[in-house]
This record gives C-alpha cells, sequence and structure tokens, in this order.
C-alpha cells in the first residue's frame, strides 16, 4: 500500500547526498574539539545564523535545554508560551534537570506572546520571588499551525528584555520554516536573541542533530553543559556531514513543503465536518478540527490509517497534518480524495 506519513516533519529520510557526505565524513574527536565536520558544520550554524559561536547537540530537547542551563541557575525563572513545545514536550527538563522556574504566557492565535503579558510576568526584585532571567519564543511555532513569528515583533521581544536586562532564547527548531515563509535571512528573525537552536533532523532531513548558536561566551557554557548531560559525543562528525549538506541543500526546498501545507489546508477548508483557516496556514502545519460527533479525531485517524495516510489526533477534535520532503503535490491530492470518501 501507498503510504503519506503526515504525522511529523520528523519522517524525513536522509537524502542520497547525506548519505554519502556520512559515509565520507573526516571525523576526529569532538570532546576535544578535533572533529573537523563538526567544526565546519557549526561554523556554517553561527555564520547563517548570525552568531559567534555554535554547538553541535543530539536533538531540540537538548538544544533548549543546554541553553537554559547557560543562561539561568537554579531557582531562575523563565517566562515561556503556555503552548510552547519546551513547556509543553520536554518533560520539563527546565525544572527537573535545571531547577528553573517556568513562569507561563498564553500562546496567542499566531504563536506571539503578548508583549504586555510578557512585561506583566517579569518579577519585580523582591525576596518573595524568584528571578527573571530569560524569555523564550518559539518560531515557528509548532502547536500554533506552525506559524512564523515575524522580524518586527522578534526584535520588539529583544528590546523588551534589554531593557529589564534578561536574555532571549529561540527554539527555532523550524526558523528555516519561519525565514522561507517570511522571505527574510534568518539572521533578521535571530538579531535580537542571545541565543537560538533549530533542528537539523526535521524538515531538513538529516537523521540527527540540532545546533545552538550564540555568543563565544554562551556557547562555552553550553558545552559544559551538554557534556553533563551525556551529551559529549566523539566522532559524530558522520552525522554533522548530514547537516551540511541540510544547511546547503534543504533549506530553499521548504517553500514546496509550504505550498503543499497550504493546498491540503484549502482542500480541507472545502469539506463539511472539519474546521479550518487555509489563511491561518503559512508553513508545514496544519492543524484542524472535526465538528462530526460520529467522527471524533481518533475516528478520522483510524480511517485514513486503514488508507496508508498517517496522521495525528490531539485530543478529541484536534488533528495535525505536517509536509515535509517525501510529501508529494500527488500525495496531498490523493489524502485529500481519501478524506472526502471518509468525510461522505
Ligand atoms: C518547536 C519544537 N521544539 C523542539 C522540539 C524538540 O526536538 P527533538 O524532538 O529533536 O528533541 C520539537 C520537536 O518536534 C519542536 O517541534
Amino acid at each position: 500500500m501507498r503510504i503519506i506519513d503526515l504525522r511529523s516533519d520528523t519522517m524525513t529520510q536522509p537524502t542520497e547526498t547525506m548519505r554519502r557526505a556520512m559515509a565520507e565524513a573526516e571525523v576526529g574527536d569532538d570532546v576535544f574539539g578535533e572533529d573537523p565536520t563538526i567544526n565546519r558544520l557549526e561554523e556554517m550554524a553561527a555564520e547563517r545564523l548570525g552568531k559567534e559561536a555554535a554547538l553541535f547537540v543530539s536533538s531540540g530537547t537538548m538544544g533548549n535545554l543546554v541553553s537554559q542551563l547557560a543562561h539561568c541557575g537554579r531557582g531562575d525563572e523563565i517566562i515561556i508560551g503556555s503552548q510552547s513545545h519546551t513547556f509543553l514536550a520536554e518533560q520539563g527538563g527546565s525544572a527537573a534537570v535545571g531547577g528553573i522556574h517556568p513562569r507561563t504566557v498564553p500562546n496567542q492565535p499566531d504563536g506571539k506572546l503578548d508583549l504586555e503579558d510578557i512585561e506583566f510576568a517579569i518579577r519585580d526584585d523582591n525576596i518573595h520571588f524568584s528571578r527573571t532571567r530569560l524569555i523564550i519564543l518559539e518560531n515557528t511555532n509548532n502547536s500554533c499551525n506552525g506559524y512564523p513569528l515575524d522580524v518586527d515583533y522578534m526584535q520588539s521581544v529583544g528590546v523588551l528584555a534589554r531593557r529589564h536586562g534578561l536574555k532571549v532564547h529561540v527554539d527555532g527548531a523550524r526558523i528555516f520554516n519561519a525565514a522561507v515563509a517570511l522571505n527574510v535571512n534568518p539572521k533578521s528573525l535571530t538579531a535580537e536573541a542571545d541565543s537560538v537552536s533549530f533542528c537539523l533532523s526535521k524538515g531538513l532531513a538529516a537523521p540527527v542533530g540540532s545546533v545552538v548558536c550564540g555568543t563565544q561566551d554562551f556557547i562555552n557554557e553550553a558545552r559544559r553543559a551538554r557534556k553533563v548531560l551525556g551529551g559529549g559525543m566523539r566522532q559524530a562528525g558522520v552525522l554533522a556531514a548530514a547537516g551540511i549538506v541540510a544547511l546547503n541543500e534543504m533549506v530553499n526546498r521548504l517553500a514546496d513543503d509550504h505550498a503543499h501545507a497550504r493546498k491540503l489546508a484549502e482542500g480541507l477548508a472545502e469539506m463539511k465536518g472539519l474546521n479550518i483557516d487555509p489563511d491561518g496556514i503559512k508553513t508545514n502545519i496544519v492543524y484542524f478540527e472535526t465538528r462530526r460527533e460520529d467522527l471524533p479525531a481518533i475516528e478520522i485517524e483510524r480511517h485514513l490509517n486503514a488508507e496508508g495516510i498517517k496522521i495525528s489526533a490531539f485530543g478529541p477534535r484536534r488533528l495535525r497534518a505536517v509536509t515535509h520532503y517525501h510529501i508529494s503535490a500527488e500525495d496531498i491530492e490523493f489524502t485529500l480524495g481519501v478524506f472526502s470518501k471518509i468525510l461522505k
């Protein structure tokens, strides 16, 4: 059966070029800073995001955690979106591992944290309170339809943070999706951030890894944090080699994923019983809701599965489909055909 896997862009398989680059990668002991391929990936990543230095880590979760550990001490507080991946889906690592206290602010439907909400959440100097150290933004915002946060907004949060002596970390797991969707240089999205982590193994299709970028001092701290988490890797240039190909070859094509997501959203919007605003789909993540009492989300997921189409149900009504490198325009047409059959 033809399988169309729309559960996540993490389903992507490494390209042939990546596999070749991995096989041929020059490697060394990265704990000694001697893996030339990792060093090259880190230099490239720092340059792409306009930062001094970078650090290759195993995952987006590790990237966000080492960043928080580098910026914060035990008992410090972070301001973070209530719908953010770091708050919802990283096992509360900030608190569990770092003793860092999360102060949530609601994400607006477009993923932003309202500037007034942020300001209100910043602690006064008072013996009762923890100390606010860090604001975390997610760009694109996974739970909010993969919405990209624009340059003006990113700058405003940076200005606000500096006014209060705070740092800003960007969970940019999909920062290149944001840059492509907004048609801007990714540097402009991260210019005001003290640190940013991005994933190589989502839409960019590398098999493993994320990269954290920031000042050299910050990266030195993040490197220590990575080591204590057991993330000091040795000849991991075999992984970084795929990341280099990802940055060189897989960024601009993200526009195709966005076009496919939009097409899917437009098709779903025409179907009775589903709730979705296609104008809200700017990148590769499509959330929608079922209004059908006889077809809760899990039933739709089950029916689609039986036809070889994999998507994810989130709760009783919400579903998510994510487009990526292995999803073609024809796959979207086919998927829409199956949807109309199920919803009939
Ligand atoms: C926005 C966002 N941040 C971080 C992560 C964590 O990445 P990883 O699964 O590589 O740990 C994800 C994963 O889906 C994500 O969507």
